[in-house]
């Protein structure tokens, strides 16, 4: 495993869109255990795959980790896909490791029902709410180019 360098605000990575994993290879599986090693390295609670410079659709976060006193509870997500947001809504401050210092107010959905692939290949469904429900839509807008800025 090893910790990997974190694009930043200005680099064009952030916006672009990022492609769907094939087939979920060691490469793969060394990405994803690297992000976490680096979300967790930085204090973070969520990490997209372009955030280390690779356009494929991943997504890593461990939303319990702080409250948890460092209990890991990682979660990685392959190709996810949110198939259903609540109609309300909720507003928590985001911030995020590619915008370090910046903090903002965003509205969110307070529940989303996602899809995604596991890192056994099994495809899984999850229904989420508040922080947890935050963090996926935050993470899996970095997958189409968003960031929380731009939900401001
Ligand atoms: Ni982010």
């Amino acid at each position: 495993m090893a910790i990997r360098q974190i694009r930043k605000k200005g680099d064009e990575i952030l916006s672009k869109k990022s492609r769907d994993v094939e087939v979920i290879d060691d490469k793969i599986k060394e990405l994803a255990e690297d992000m976490l090693e680096t979300m967790y390295k930085n204090d973070g609670i969520g990490l997209a795959a372009c955030q280390v410079g690779m356009l494929k659709r991943i997504v890593v976060y461990d939303y319990l980790y702080v409250e948890e006193n460092g209990k890991k509870s990682p979660v990685v997500m392959i190709n996810p896909v949110i198939k259903s947001r609540s109609k309300s809504m909720i507003e928590v401050e985001e911030g995020c490791l590619s915008f370090p210092d910046e903090y903002r107010d965003v509205k969110r959905h307070e529940k989303v029902t996602v899809e995604y692939t596991d890192l056994e290949g099994k495809r899984k469904t999850i229904h989420a709410k508040d922080l947890e429900a935050v963090v996926i839509q935050h993470e899996t807008d970095h997958l189409d180019g968003i960031v929380f800025l731009d939900r401001v």
